[in-house]
C-alpha cells in the first residue's frame, strides 16, 4: 500500500532571531520566530509524515501551548514523528519539498540539511529532495517578512 502527504509551514522572520532550516542553523541577520526552533521545513516534513498516515497535525501532536516543546530542537519533534509512522507499519518511499524565502540564498546550504534530516529518517540521501526558492520580491516573504515550506511524502506499507 501507498500513501501520499502534503505539508505546508509559515513562519514570520525577525532581527536577532537565529534561522533554524532543515535542521541546520543558517548565518543571516534574521531568524524565524515560533514556540519551537521554528525550523518551517522540518514543520511541513512533519506534517506530509503525519498526513500520509491518517495521523493528526503537528499542533495535535506538539501543542505550541506545552511548555515541553518550548524552543524546543524540531529534530528531536522529527525523530517522534519518525516513530509513530514506523509504529503504524509505514516506511519512507520518498520525500519533496521547497523552502520559499527572499534571502538569505541557502542552495549552498542544501546537501547538509539533506544529510541531516536523512540521517535522522533513517533514509538514504536520494530518498529526500530539498529544493529554495525566492517569491521574486512578491509578498511577505518578498518584504522578507516571512519564510514558506511545501513537503510531499510517499508512504509505503507491505502487505
Ligand atoms: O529561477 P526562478 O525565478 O524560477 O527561481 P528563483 O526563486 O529566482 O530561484 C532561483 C534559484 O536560486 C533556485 O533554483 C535555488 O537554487 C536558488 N535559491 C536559493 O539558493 N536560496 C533561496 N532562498 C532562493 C533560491
Ligand atoms: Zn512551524
Amino acid at each position: 500500500m501507498m500513501k501520499i502527504g502534503f505539508g505546508f509551514d509559515t513562519h514570520k522572520l525577525e532581527d536577532n532571531r537565529q534561522l533554524w532550516l532543515g535542521g541546520i542553523l543558517i548565518p543571516h541577520p534574521k531568524g524565524s520566530v515560533g514556540h519551537s526552533d521554528a525550523d518551517v521545513l522540518i514543520h511541513a516534513i512533519i506534517d506530509a509524515l503525519l498526513g500520509a498516515a491518517g495521523l493528526p497535525d503537528i499542533g495535535n501532536q506538539f501543542p505550541d501551548t506545552a511548555e515541553e516543546f518550548k524552543g524546543i530542537d524540531s529534530k528531536v519533534l522529527l525523530a517522534r514523528t519518525m516513530e509513530m509512522i514506523q509504529n503504524k507499519g509505514f516506511s519512507i518511499g520518498n520525500i519533496d519539498s521547497v523552502i520559499v524565502l527572499q534571502r538569505p540564498k541557502i542552495s549552498s546550504h542544501i546537501p547538509e540539511m539533506i544529510k541531516t534530516l536523512s540521517g535522522i529518517l533513517k533514509i538514504g540521501e536520494e530518498q529526500l529532495s530539498i529544493k529554495a526558492k525566492t517569491s521574486e520580491n512578491l509578498g511577505f516573504i518578498g518584504r522578507e517578512e516571512g519564510v514558506s515550506a511545501y513537503a510531499t511524502v510517499l508512504l509505503e506499507k507491505s502487505s
